[in-house]
């Protein structure tokens, strides 16, 4: 079963406390994200392999780490994983980026897919799925599922705020992918939102409500 890390380093919970805010601006909340996505994707890449090189320095040979084996790609789930993509590629420059477009369908809650664009060699990357709810977990098991057609051998979840229900749904679907979230929330509500949650997140990062 993969596993599921909750992330309560105390300036992750301070900026998700200010992100659940309702009267949080647009321009405050995309920062936040970005904030967050940064300092969540910092405790996510912590088990990267490393390699020792030698380093001149001005005053002597080093022996020095750097990342060792698979490059990585960063995979949001449009519309709101979109968020947290620029804050991630500023930590990891040399990681590519894959788009999966998911709506949910508002009757059914349902994923429905109608885009896809992986990069060429992904199936060579470790894979990082990022969007900032997980709700009923209907996308991230599809974008999952997706991802996994194309070869690709391991990849990690990364979600802002989960429901339990959505958890659930997730290790059951995919037990080899590990989940990392700030917080697992209450429960859903009838329309499939987290409660408390903070929202629409999509909505609420590019100011269309
Ligand atoms: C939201 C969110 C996730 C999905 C989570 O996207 O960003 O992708 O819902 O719900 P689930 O776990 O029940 O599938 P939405 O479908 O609202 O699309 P948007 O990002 O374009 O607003
Ligand atoms: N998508 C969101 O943006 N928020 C929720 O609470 C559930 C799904």
């Amino acid at each position: 079963m993969g596993n599921l890390h909750v992330l309560d380093h105390p300036l992750i919970q301070h900026k998700l406390s200010l992100l659940r805010n309702k009267n949080t601006p647009v321009k405050e909340f995309r920062e936040l994200v970005g904030e967050i996505s940064a300092l969540m994707c910092y405790e996510a890449t912590r088990n990267l392999p490393m390699k020792e090189i030698e380093v001149e320095t001005p005053v002597a040979v080093a022996k020095a780490k750097v990342l060792a084996g698979k490059k990585l790609a960063i995979v949001p789930i449009l519309r709101a994983g979109v968020g947290m993509v620029d804050a991630m590629v500023d930590l990891i420059p040399s990681a590519k980026i894959g788009h999966i477009g998911l709506f949910r369908d508002p009757e059914t809650h349902e994923p429905v897919k109608y885009y896809c664009k992986m990069p060429n060699d992904v199936a060579e990357r470790n894979v990082f799925i990022v969007d900032p709810m997980l709700a009923t977990g209907g996308s991230a098991i599809a974008a999952i599922s997706f991802v996994k057609e194309y070869g690709v051998k391991n990849i990690t979840l990364m979600d802002i705020i989960a429901a339990p229900e959505g958890v659930e749904a997730v290790r059951k679907a995919h037990p080899d992918v590990d989940i990392f979230v700030a917080s697992v929330d209450e429960k859903l509500n009838e329309h499939a939102y987290i409660v408390p949650g903070l929202g629409d997140a999509g909505d609420r990062i590019f100011g269309t409500k």
